[in-house]
């Protein structure tokens, strides 16, 4: 009876040490690295080495730990990029209305400068609408309405749209679409987002005089839209950020006072359809394509 009582006493000793290494300790640590994040501290992480399920367990938490990591970058890097994209207008607004208050722009200026504070505010305008969009999208809150529509009919309507901006800078635009009509699915509206940033973007980067042709093709039941201008390449090893929020390549000649969410917010639209954009940039210029299914 006694030698049973003391085997019992050992085994509940060797239970205990193997539970308290192999799961109560390994799990504290767990705990307390959930607890330290939670607080804020998005840098902690489980130091584990174990090749059980509380090993993966621990590798499970550290991914998701980077993944709440890398979240809380993107939105601390979003505010710091939106208050700095609101500061400069704010500036030069506040600036030249101080003048004319204050008497130190004359009266004969008044116009001049007033028509740069209007420009001001609108470029303030369209980065609050696609800061507004952008949220939307990301947030779900602008379902896609899948529709039926003639693809060709709205590519005509976008160029119709931007002759006045090619005609003043002599720009050459081929269209060349296949077909009459072009039945697609999608959302109307959307693609038409995401033609007039593309074709935007293709007037602002082109040069004067030069190049643009918009162009569609038919591949395993997808058409295929293609943007292209010609001019100088984006840089190779900026070509994977272009797509990033508040991205310019060049942030001091950024052109047309954009905002550097377009393209993000084509990205968001054609994921949103199951479709896919990629870009192609070289010597030859640079071409968008993204995709549409067929009716
Ligand atoms: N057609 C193009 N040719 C050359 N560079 C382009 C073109 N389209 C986009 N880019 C580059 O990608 C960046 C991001 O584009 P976008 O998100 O539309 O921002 P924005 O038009 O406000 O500058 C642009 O600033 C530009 O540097
Ligand atoms: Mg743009």
């Amino acid at each position: 009876m006694d030698v049973c009582i003391f085997a019992m006493f050992i085994s509940a000793i060797i239970i205990y040490y193997f539970s308290e290494k192999i799961l109560i300790r390994p799990l504290n640590k767990i705990n307390s690295t959930a607890k330290s994040i939670a607080k804020g501290e998005f840098d902690k992480r489980v130091e584990l080495e174990s090749d059980d399920e509380i090993g993966d367990l621990a590798n499970s938490f550290n991914y998701m730990a980077d993944s709440l990591q890398s979240l809380e970058d993107m939105r601390r890097s979003f505010i710091a990029n939106i208050s700095h994209e609101l500061r400069s207008p704010m500036t030069s607004i506040n600036g030249f209305i101080t003048g004319i208050i204050d008497g130190t722009i004359p009266k004969e200026k008044w116009i001049y400068y007033l028509n740069i504070v209007h420009d001001e505010i609108k470029r303030l305008m369209r980065l609050i609408n696609d800061i507004l969009d952008l949220a939307r999208l990301e947030s779900g809150e602008f379902s896609i309405n899948i529709g039926v529509f003639d693809l060709n009919e709205l590519i005509r309507q976008r160029v119709i749209k931007f002759e006045d901006k090619i005609n003043r800078r002599g720009i050459e635009v081929n269209v060349k679409l296949i077909e009459k009509k072009l039945k697609v699915k999608g959302d109307r509206d959307r693609i038409d987002q995401v033609l007039t940033n593309l074709i935007d973007n293709a007037i602002k980067f082109v040069e004067d005089k030069g190049l643009i042709e918009i162009k569609t093709e038919i591949k395993e039941r997808k058409v295929i839209v293609h943007i292209y201008n010609n001019g100088p390449a984006i840089p190779k090893e900026e070509i994977k950020y272009i797509w990033d929020r508040f991205h310019k390549v060049d942030k001091a000649r950024s052109k047309g006072g954009g905002t550097g969410l377009g393209l993000s917010i084509v990205r968001q639209i054609i994921n949103q359809h199951g479709e896919t954009i990629w870009v192609e940039s070289g010597d030859f210029g640079t071409r968008f394509s993204f995709t549409l299914s067929l009716v």
